[in-house]
């Protein structure tokens, strides 16, 4: 641990290339909102200023990681940068197969094609809208079972991503037979980003056993998880970060990954396993959607800019700061009033924009409404979670979601002190017209993942 008794956020890291903003006019904000169907996704980039919609794949890379892009090797077959990636995975996560996809969804679209299929469910603490959607796809149903407190936002829980161990048991005592695998996402991003104790991992591989289930991890943000065993979790605090993400690795049997989020790359993932015979099938899919075993999709630098991303971001002073300077933005909009959702997890802070914006039915979208309030107040962009990412069901129907929440996440290694200082001011601001803000109303959108492509228009 450290012995520096200052309270200031320590960035472990200084400036090395930069990248310039330009600061719009509140016209320009409000003329692009309009031309992009109040639909985020549809901005371009320049006309943010602050870009909070993703953690994934919007970090910063160290001057290592740009070494290793130097290093890349891009032989078609057999590449070192393909060993030096394995070694780095299994180094954390010691699967007898690792298959390289382009991304997260590349690895459960295979995943989820050889075990998926009309009939089956997949259960998950919350599935990811891209799990979601790839499980969906298939004709399997993907079932959320968060412990209840995980659909609280003001409830305080150290492990708020925990699965409902009895709901698990409950449905494999009803259906065993349907239920392919069982996952877990680590940390629950739907849920509000929220982490998964190793007692619940353990728990829930209990039950998997009982039934002969295999469990897999969703691993995006392991890592942050880890410092939240070690910082939340009794019996932790001495086990080296690397450790724990190993102790949770042996307790399932395979993992979707994307590279995206903790391991600091800008692209890729993988799919990894130890059933020769499940890993068999998915190396086939892998060759005909991703690419050749050994490079999935991604050109052999980005294999060693995961590598080295791997080992940073197990680094405990880097997730210190990682940790400690999200919940410092949420603590100013908590003590700014404003309902977010408690504890604060790693990779975001998450608004109750229900609860922000009382006077909206959740088929109003309030989520979406304060998501274009942020931009076009001060240029922010966040992410809808809510009933537009996940109110519309494969049969057509539509009915709330579980919560309507806005997702300021944090980019890694990307943002000084002072822009979220700017972000805070700009939602303060939009908190004191909560209030007066309109709803939402969808002009047009597809069947699935709407979040991306579907069209909006404010109510009057
Ligand atoms: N699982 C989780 C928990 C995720 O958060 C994501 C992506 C994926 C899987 C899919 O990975 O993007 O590499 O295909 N989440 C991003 C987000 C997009 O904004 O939270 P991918």
């Amino acid at each position: 641990m450290t012995d520096q008794p200052f309270g200031t956020i320590f960035e472990p890291f200084r400036i090395h290339s930069v990248e310039p903003l330009r600061l719009t006019t509140s016209a320009e904000r409000t003329a692009a909102l309009a031309a992009a169907g109040y639909n985020l996704f549809e901005l371009r980039a320049e006309e943010v200023l602050i870009d909070l919609l993703t953690d994934s794949g919007t970090g910063a890379m160290s001057a290592e990681q740009w070494a290793g892009i130097q290093r890349g090797n891009e032989a078609y077959a057999g590449a070192p940068s393909f060993y030096r990636f394995r070694e780095a995975v299994t180094g954390l996560f010691p699967f007898r197969h690792v298959l390289p996809t382009h991304q997260g969804r590349g690895a459960e679209k295979i995943l989820f094609t050889v075990v998926g299929g009309p009939g089956r469910i997949v259960p998950n603490n919350t599935h990811f809208d891209t799990t979601r959607a790839n499980v969906e796809f298939t004709g399997a149903q993907a079932l959320d079972l968060p412990i209840p407190e995980g659909l609280q936002p003001g409830r305080r829980h150290p492990f708020k991503g925990n699965m409902d161990v009895a709901a698990l048991e409950q449905l494999l005592e009803e259906q065993a037979a349907a239920v392919p695998l069982v996952m877990l996402t680590v940390t629950n991003n739907s849920g509000g980003g929220q982490p998964v104790s190793l007692a619940n991992i353990r728990a829930v591989r209990q039950v998997c056993d009982r039934f002969g289930k295999p469990l897999f991890l969703d691993a995006c943000r392991f890592a942050e998880n880890a410092w939240f065993i070690k910082t939340r979790e009794p019996g932790y605090a001495d086990t080296p970060v690397a450790g724990i993400v190993r102790e949770m690795a042996a307790l399932a049997d395979g993992m979707t990954m994307s590279a995206k989020k903790d391991p600091l790359a800008n692209i890729g993932g993988w799919l990894a396993l130890n059933d020769d015979s499940l890993a068999e099938q998915c190396r086939n899919l892998e060759i005909l959607t991703e690419g050749f075993p050994t490079y999935g999709g991604l050109a052999g630098r980005d294999l060693e800019a995961i590598a080295q991303g791997l080992h940073e971001c197990t680094d405990e002073g880097y997730l210190r700061y990682r940790v400690r300077s999200t919940a410092y933005l949420g603590e100013a909009l908590e003590s700014a009033g404003i309902p977010v959702v408690v504890p604060f997890g790693g990779h975001a802070v998450f608004i109750d924009a229900r609860a922000m914006l009382g006077h909206l039915d959740p088929l109003q979208y309030p989520g979406q409404a304060l998501a274009c309030a942020l931009f076009e107040e001060g240029g922010v962009r966040a992410c809808e979670i809510g009933t537009v990412m996940f109110g519309l069901h494969p049969d057509g129907t539509e009915t709330p979601a579980a919560m309507d929440l806005v997702r300021l996440a944090i980019p890694r290694r990307t943002y000084t002190q002072s822009h979220i200082d700017y972000v805070i001011e700009v939602l303060t601001r939009v908190a004191g017209r909560a209030a007066d803000l309109p709803g939402m109303r969808i002009v047009s959108q597809p069947r699935h993942l709407r979040h991306f492509t579907a069209r909006f228009a404010p109510l009057p």
